[in-house]
C-alpha cells in the first residue's frame, strides 16, 4: 500500500520530468504536446491523484496539497510558455512584414510642358497683360472662313499661296489662323482685341524650316481710330517682352488679300547682322470688316500672324523645326 513518501517521490519525479520536457519544447506544437502529456484529464499529473483514496486518512491532506501544488505550478509554467511562444511568433511576423518607411520609393520621372507649349503660354501671357483675350477656332475649316471671308475668292491667285489639305470639297485643314478673325468678328460686336493660337497645316515638304504641321498665333485688334502706328507699338512691346531689350524692328511692304496695307515684320538682335522675318501683318482690309457687318468707315483694325515654331527657334537658338515633333527626349529635356 503506497504511503505519503511514495507520493512525495512521485511528485518529485513527475516534476523533474515535466520541467525537462517543457524546457526541451521549443515551439508552439512542442509545448502543446507537453501540456497534453502532463496536464490532460488522464495525463501524468492526474495519475497520482488516483492513489489518494488508498492513503491513510491522516496523509491524504498533505498528499493532496503536494499534488495540487504540482498541478498548479505545471499549469502556470505551460501557460507562460504558451504566451511567450505566441508573442515570439507574432514578433517574428511583425519583423518580417515590417515596412521601412524611410526607404526611398521608386522614382517616377516628372514630365514637363513641351517647348512649344511653354512659348505659346509665354506669348499668351504677354498679350493677356496688354488686355487681349484668347480665342480659338476649328482646325478643319470651311473654304468660306479660310478664303472667301478673308477676301480671297475662288479664282484669286493668292489661293495658290496656301497649299492646303482638303478634307472634302468645301472643307480643309486650315493653313493659317486668320479664319478665327472672321469667326470672332461675326459673333462679337466691336471692339475686338484677341489673339488666337492654334495648329495649322500646309502641303510643305519637311525640311529644317518647313513642317506640314505647325502653329500660328493670330492677333486682331479692331476699334475706332487704330492705325499702323498702334500695330508698331504693340509689336515693339511684344518684342521687348519676349526677346528682351535692344531689338530693332523693320516693316517692309508685303501682300495679303485680307490686309491693306500689308507688311512683313523683321527684327534684328542687338549686335546681330541679319534681319529675321517674324510675321506677316497689316491693317484689316475694309472689305473684310464689311463682310462681317462692321462699318469700315467708323472702325479700323490690324492683324498679324506669327509662327510659333519660328519664335521658339529664334528664342532658344533651335536650328531644325523637326526637333519639335521628333519626340527625342535629349531635345525635349532641355526645356
Ligand atoms: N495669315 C497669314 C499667313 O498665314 C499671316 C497674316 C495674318 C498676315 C494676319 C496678315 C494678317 O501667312
Amino acid at each position: 500500500m503506497p504511503g505519503l513518501d511514495d507520493v512525495r517521490e512521485d511528485v518529485e519525479r513527475v516534476r523533474r520530468e515535466f520541467d525537462s520536457a517543457l524546457s526541451a519544447a521549443n515551439d508552439g506544437p512542442g509545448i502543446e504536446s507537453v501540456r497534453v502529456e502532463f496536464l490532460s484529464r488522464k495525463g501524468r499529473i492526474a495519475q497520482p491523484f488516483k492513489v489518494l483514496g488508498g492513503l491513510a486518512p491522516d496523509d491524504r491532506g498533505e498528499a493532496g496539497r503536494l499534488l495540487n501544488e504540482l498541478k498548479d505550478r505545471a499549469e502556470g509554467d505551460v501557460g507562460k510558455r504558451i504566451a511567450a511562444s505566441a508573442a515570439a511568433t507574432r514578433n517574428a511576423r511583425l519583423e518580417q512584414e515590417r515596412l521601412d518607411v524611410t526607404m526611398p520609393g521608386p522614382a517616377r520621372p516628372l514630365g514637363h510642358l513641351h517647348p512649344l507649349t511653354v512659348v505659346q503660354r509665354e506669348i499668351e501671357a504677354i498679350f493677356l497683360r496688354m488686355g487681349f483675350d484668347v480665342a480659338t477656332g476649328p482646325e478643319i475649316e470651311t473654304e468660306y472662313y479660310n478664303f472667301e471671308a478673308l477676301n480671297i475668292p475662288a479664282d484669286h491667285p493668292a489661293r495658290a499661296d496656301w497649299d492646303t489639305f482638303y478634307v472634302s470639297d468645301t472643307t480643309l485643314l486650315r493653313p493659317h489662323t486668320s479664319p478665327v478673325q472672321i469667326r470672332v468678328m461675326e459673333s462679337t460686336p466691336p471692339p475686338i482685341r484677341i489673339i488666337c493660337p492654334g495648329r495649322c497645316y500646309r502641303r510643305d515638304a519637311q525640311d529644317a524650316t518647313h513642317s506640314p504641321v505647325f502653329h500660328q498665333i493670330e492677333l486682331l485688334w479692331v476699334e475706332e481710330g487704330l492705325s499702323l502706328a498702334h500695330l508698331k507699338y504693340v509689336l515693339e512691346l511684344f518684342t521687348r517682352e519676349f526677346f528682351g531689350p535692344g531689338y530693332e524692328m523693320r516693316f517692309s511692304g508685303d501682300f495679303f488679300p485680307f490686309t491693306e496695307p500689308s507688311v512683313q515684320v523683321h527684327i534684328k538682335a542687338p549686335g546681330a547682322e541679319r534681319w529675321l522675318e517674324i510675321m506677316g501683318a497689316g491693317m484689316v482690309d475694309p472689305a473684310v470688316l464689311e463682310g462681317v457687318g462692321y462699318d469700315p468707315e467708323r472702325l479700323s483694325g490690324f492683324a498679324f500672324g506669327l509662327g510659333l515654331e519660328r519664335m521658339a527657334m529664334l528664342k532658344y537658338g533651335i536650328d531644325d523645326i523637326r526637333a519639335f515633333l521628333s519626340n527625342d527626349l535629349r531635345f525635349l529635356r532641355q526645356f
